[in-house]
């Protein structure tokens, strides 16, 4: 049989809420153009993120019941702990209630004013993670990611040249870690390759420098690799999965990503003086290290996630119901981030919206079109999210795990199509009011 179907059946549903397009444009201007703002329950088809988002299966939701909320030495953490370690082998497992918390902890131990932290492509939180400590957060993204039509199999790979380089200009005591985020997010959800995680992991090692992985879509990532890397095909996901973390000396982990988890994260280290240093701040700010900020039940969940996720049958669904959308947007000529990723579709709104200048948002002008038109969220990408900083304008349509059917895809697809026929008419937007940091979650808006 050709055809790749959902590999679970539906035991619970949630119902989903129709509004008109008169409503719509009313939510939007009530939310200032900025669909963070938009009340949920207002949403049709929400791709704003596959964080969190996940629908949990049965054996999850029994492990949950089995939760032990313990203060301390909790049976759950345990049970988490082993799951981690079977995987991932690092001998600290520091829960924490999400990833940016792992980020925060794991960048104030590390980091001082005038150090510099390279990674493939920083995601937005990493990156303000990094800076709020007064190091800088540098990008290095191979050349083949530049250029989004490029049918590149692995545009998450990071740039060993310019880090050698970097490492050159700026010294090794400078540098506290090395991170690849896997898959990268902020560059079309694009997988790393074994033989580039291998080369980072020489020249750290080199160096003198522990390599991190960011490790959120870490079973994407290594099911990308063993269908697009040669050499790969016959391991099975988790032994590319226990490859790719054996090259690296820790991680930062977002459970509520690869782990289906709808909260919890952690950060692992092999080194026994930083896992001290962490632990201590952990208590201060999240909770004693056998909670680290979730409860038993979270846990539970994160534990028996990390081995779902990994199923082959699931991994085939979760990357073909990825590229259908892209396919199918694309051959109907909507530009999107070639080749599709892992977690979602990118829209490369700069070049299907030319006559928007970047400092007029068209992936924002995009997003509120593909709410007010059908109701979908999705978030920009570009000059919102990243100002100067960013490299391309696109338009991310995540798709939660395990939640959405074909036939809501075909919707998405149909809702697209239609916006693409009349794409001259969008219009762009500007800034009325905006944070210090991250101000694509709060900005105000103003259509011009
Ligand atoms: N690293 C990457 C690559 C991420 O994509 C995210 C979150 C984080 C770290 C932070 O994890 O949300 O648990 O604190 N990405 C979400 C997204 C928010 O929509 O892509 P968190």
């Amino acid at each position: 049989m050709k055809t790749i179907i959902e590999p679970f059946r539906i035991k619970s549903v949630e119902p989903l809420h129709h509004t008109t397009r008169d409503e719509r444009e009313a939510f939007l201007a009530e939310a200032g153009y900025n669909l963070f703002s938009i009340d949920a329950r207002n949403i049709l088809i929400d791709l704003l993120t596959d964080s969190g988002t996940s629908a949990m299966s049965v054996e999850q939701w029994a492990a949950m019941m089995r939760g032990d909320e313990s203060y301390a030495g909790s049976e759950s953490f345990y049970r988490m702990k082993a799951a981690v370690q079977d995987l991932m082998g690092f001998r600290h497992v520091i829960p924490t209630h999400q990833g940016r918390a792992a980020e925060r902890i794991l960048f104030s131990v590390l980091c001082r004013p005038g150090m510099v932290v390279p990674n493939n492509t920083h995601f937005d939180t990493t990156r303000a993670n990094v800076e709020y400590t007064g190091a800088r957060a540098v990008d290095l993204p191979v050349s083949e990611a530049e250029d989004t039509q490029a049918p590149f199999p692995f545009k998450g790979n990071m740039d060993v040249g310019a880090l050698e380089r970097l490492i050159d200009a700026e010294g090794a005591e400078r540098i506290p870690a090395i991170m690849l985020t896997v898959t990268s997010n902020s560059s079309g959800g694009q997988p790393v390759s074994l033989a580039n995680i291998g080369a980072v992991h020489d020249v750290a090692r080199r160096r003198g420098i522990p390599l991190y992985l960011d490790a959120c879509r870490f079973a994407e990532n290594a099911y990308l690799i063993q269908q697009r890397e040669p050499g790969y095909a016959s391991f099975t996901a988790k032994q590319i999965a226990q490859k790719m973390f054996s090259l690296a000396n820790g991680c930062t982990f977002s459970a509520k990503k690869d782990a289906f988890a709808n909260i919890g994260g952690f950060l692992c280290t092999n080194d026994d003086r930083l896992a001290e240093q962490e632990k201590n701040l952990l208590i201060l700010t999240e909770g004693y290290p056998t909670y680290g900020g979730l409860a038993g039940r979270d846990l539970e969940a994160i534990a028996v996630g990390l081995q779902e996720v990994l199923d082959q049958d699931y991994l085939e669904y979760r990357i073909a119901s990825t590229g259908y959308l892209g396919r199918h947007i694309s051959e109907h000529g909507v530009p999107i981030v070639q080749p599709p990723g892992g977690h979602a579709i990118y829209i490369d709104a700069g070049r299907m919206l030319p006559h928007i200048p970047r400092h007029h948002f068209p992936g924002q002008a995009l997003a509120v079109e593909l709410y007010r038109h059908a109701g979908i969220r999705s978030v920009e990408i570009g000059s919102l999210m990243f100002g100067e900083k960013a490299r391309h304008e696109l338009l991310r349509l995540a798709i939660p795990r395990r939640v959405y059917t074909q036939s809501h895809m075909d919707y998405v697809v149909e809702a697209i199509l239609e916006i693409n026929e009349r794409r001259e008419a969008i219009r762009g937007f500007e800034i009325v009011r905006e944070p210090r940091f991250l101000r694509h979650f709060t900005a105000v808006l103003r259509p011009l």
